[in-house]
C-alpha cells in the first residue's frame, strides 16, 4: 500500500472563477445543438419530463458525489479517479476501475474536439461569407460532406481545411492546458463564459424579434417555433427510448460519468464548499441549456422552414442542425455574416472549454502519478492525442466516430458512474461520503437525500444500462445497419476503445509499481 506525499498542488485561483470554469466545462456543444435536437426528437414540451426527473435523481447526486470525489482525492495528491479510487477502497483492484476515469475522457477528446474544429472553421466561412449562395440544406449537407472530406466539391477539393482547423483548435487546446490550472483553464473559462453569454442572450433575442419571416408562409413564425419545441405531446412518455435520450442528455450536457468533473473538483482546499458551488454549476448549466440552447436553433429553423423540415433535420442526427439549416438562415437574415460568426464563434468557445476539461484528466494522471513537468506532460498528451484523433478525421465517412460516441457517450459514462456511486456510497461508506461533501458547505442537505442517492439513484442506472445493453446494445455490437464495407473500420474502432481502455489499465500498473519501488527505497 502507498501512503500520501502530499505536496502542494495546483489550485483555483478565485471561487469564482472556479464556479466559472466547472460551468464551462459542463457547457459545451451538448447545450446548443445536442439538446435542441435531443427535445424535438423525443416529444417536445413532454421530454422535459424525464429531462427534469433525471435531472433530480442522477444529474444533481452525481455532481455533488463526482465533487466530493474529486476533493478527496486532491486531498492526497491525485487528480485521477485511479488515485482516488485508490483511497476510497483500500483494494489492490480500485486504482485499475480507476482507470476508467482516464479511458473515458481520452475518447471522449479526440473526436470530440475534432467536432468543435468544425465550429472554429463555420465561424470563419460565415465572416468571410465562404458558404453564401449555397441556399438550401441539400447544398449545405454538400458542404459540409466536402470539408469533412467524404466528398469533394468546389467548395472543397480536399480535406485539407479541415484539417487545418483541426490543427489550430487542437494547438489550442494544448496551449491552454499548458498553462496550467488556474493560469491556463481558469483564466480561458473568465474569458470565455461571459462572452457565451452575451453571445447567447444576444442570439436569443434576434431570434425573438424574427416575427415571421416570409409572409407567404404565416405558419412559420417565431411563435410557433417556441410552440414547437415547449408543447408537450405526454403519449410519448410511454416510450423508454424517451427516458434513455433524456438520461443521456442529463449526463453528457453536466459532464458526469466522465472522470472531468472529479479532476477539477481536486484542485479544491478541504476548506472550500462543494454543495452550493456544485449546485450553482448544474443551475448554471441549465440556464445555457434549456433557456439559451432552447431558443435558438429550432424555433429559428421552424420560422425559417416551417414544422416538418425541422424534424426532418433534426431527425437527421445530433449536430446537423447547427451545420445546416443555420447557415442557410444567416443568409435570409440581415447581419447574417455577423449573426454567423457569433452563433459559430459562441459554439466554437463552448467547445473549446469542454475540451479542455477532457484533456486535463490525462495532464493530472501524468504529471502526478509519473512526476512529469507539465510542459512535457502537454507535449506529449498533445501528440498522443493528435495522432489518436486521425483514424476519426480520416475514417469519419466510415461510421468511426460514431462507434466510439455510442460506447463511450451512451454506455461508458453509465457504467463509470455505478462504478463511482458504488465505491463512495456503499464502499467508503454513507456517512464518510455525507461527512466528506459536507466539509466547508455553505449549506446543508436534507437527509432523505442520503437513502435517495443510495438506493434510488443506483437502481436508475442500473435499469438504465440494462435498457441501453438490451434496446441498442445488441444492435450495434452486431453492426445491424452497418454497410458490410465499413467492417473492418468498426471493428478498429472497437480495436482502438479496448487498446486504449487496456493501456490505461497499464500506465495505472506501471506508476503504482514505480512508486511501490520508490517507497522501499525511502527509509521510514
Ligand atoms: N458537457 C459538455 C457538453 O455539453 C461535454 C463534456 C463531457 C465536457 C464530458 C467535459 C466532459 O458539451
Amino acid at each position: 500500500m502507498t501512503q500520501s506525499h502530499p505536496k502542494p498542488r495546483e489550485q483555483w485561483g478565485t471561487r469564482l472563477g472556479l464556479i466559472l470554469a466547472m460551468t464551462a466545462n459542463a457547457v459545451g456543444l451538448g447545450n446548443f445543438l445536442r439538446f435542441p435536437v435531443q427535445c424535438v426528437n423525443n416529444g417536445g414540451g413532454a421530454f422535459m419530463i424525464p429531462y427534469f426527473v433525471a435531472f433530480l435523481l442522477l444529474g444533481i447526486p452525481l455532481m455533488w458525489i463526482e465533487w466530493g470525489i474529486g476533493r478527496f482525492g486532491g486531498k492526497y495528491g491525485h487528480g485521477t479517479t485511479p488515485g482516488m479510487f485508490h483511497y476510497l477502497w483500500k483494494h489492490p483492484i480500485a486504482k485499475y476501475l480507476g482507470a476508467v476515469g482516464l479511458a473515458v475522457p481520452f475518447l471522449l477528446v479526440i473526436y470530440y474536439n475534432y467536432i468543435v474544429s468544425w465550429t472554429l472553421a463555420y465561424s470563419v466561412f460565415s465572416f468571410t461569407g465562404k458558404y453564401f449562395g449555397v441556399q438550401n440544406f441539400q447544398g449545405m449537407a454538400d458542404f459540409l460532406s466536402a470539408y469533412q472530406g467524404k466528398t469533394s466539391n468546389v467548395y472543397f477539393p480536399s480535406i485539407a481545411t479541415a484539417f487545418l482547423f483541426f490543427i489550430i483548435t487542437h494547438f489550442s487546446m494544448m496551449w491552454i492546458i499548458s498553462k496550467g490550472v488556474s493560469k491556463g483553464i481558469e483564466r480561458l473559462a473568465k474569458i470565455a463564459m461571459p462572452l457565451i453569454l452575451v453571445f447567447g442572450v444576444f442570439l436569443v433575442i434576434r431570434v425573438i424579434f424574427l416575427g415571421t419571416p416570409d409572409p407567404k408562409f404565416p405558419a412559420n413564425n417565431i411563435a410557433n417555433g417556441f410552440g414547437f419545441i415547449w408543447n408537450p405531446d405526454f403519449s410519448i412518455l410511454k416510450q423508454s427510448k424517451v427516458w434513455l435520450a433524456a438520461t443521456g442528455q442529463i449526463f453528457f450536457t453536466l459532464s458526469v460519468g466522465f472522470g472531468a468533473i472529479q479532476t477539477y473538483a481536486s484542485y479544491l482546499t478541504p476548506k472550500d464548499d462543494v454543495v452550493l458551488s456544485g449546485l450553482a454549476t448544474c443551475s448554471a448549466n441549465e440556464f445555457c441549456e434549456v433557456i439559451l440552447g432552447g431558443s435558438i436553433a429550432i424555433p429559428v429553423t421552424v420560422a425559417f422552414f416551417g414544422l416538418t423540415q425541422t424534424q426532418k433535420i433534426a431527425a437527421g442526427g445530433a449536430f446537423d442542425l447547427g451545420f445546416f439549416a443555420m447557415p442557410v438562415i444567416f443568409q435570409k437574415m440581415a447581419f447574417g455574416h455577423l449573426v454567423g460568426t457569433i452563433w459559430f464563434f459562441l459554439l466554437f468557445l463552448a467547445g473549446l472549454t469542454s475540451s479542455v476539461a477532457m484533456a486535463q484528466p490525462l495532464m493530472a494522471f501524468f504529471q502526478e502519478e509519473f512526476k512529469w513537468t507539465r510542459k512535457m506532460t502537454a507535449r506529449i498528451l498533445g501528440v498522443m492525442l493528435f495522432f489518436f484523433t486521425l483514424p476519426v478525421i480520416f475514417f469519419l465517412k466510415h461510421g468511426f466516430l460514431n462507434e466510439i460516441d455510442f460506447w463511450i457517450g451512451t454506455v461508458g459514462l453509465v457504467i463509470f458512474a455505478i462504478i463511482e456511486l458504488v465505491l463512495f456510497i456503499w464502499v467508503f461508506g454513507q456517512e464518510n461520503a455525507w461527512t466528506e461533501i459536507h466539509a466547508g458547505a455553505d449549506i446543508q442537505l436534507p437527509r432523505f437525500f442520503l437513502p435517495i442517492v443510495k438506493y434510488v439513484t443506483l437502481i436508475y442506472l442500473g435499469v438504465l444500462l440494462g435498457f441501453w445493453m438490451f434496446q441498442d446494445g445488441w444492435g450495434v455490437l452486431t453492426m445491424k445497419g452497418v454497410p458490410a464495407a465499413d467492417y473492418p473500420y468498426i471493428w478498429f474502432a472497437r480495436f482502438l476503445l479496448v487498446g486504449i481502455g487496456a493501456l490505461m489499465i497499464l500506465l495505472v500498473h506501471i506508476a503504482w509499481r514505480k512508486k511501490h519501488i520508490i517507497q522501499q527505497r525511502i527509509p521510514q
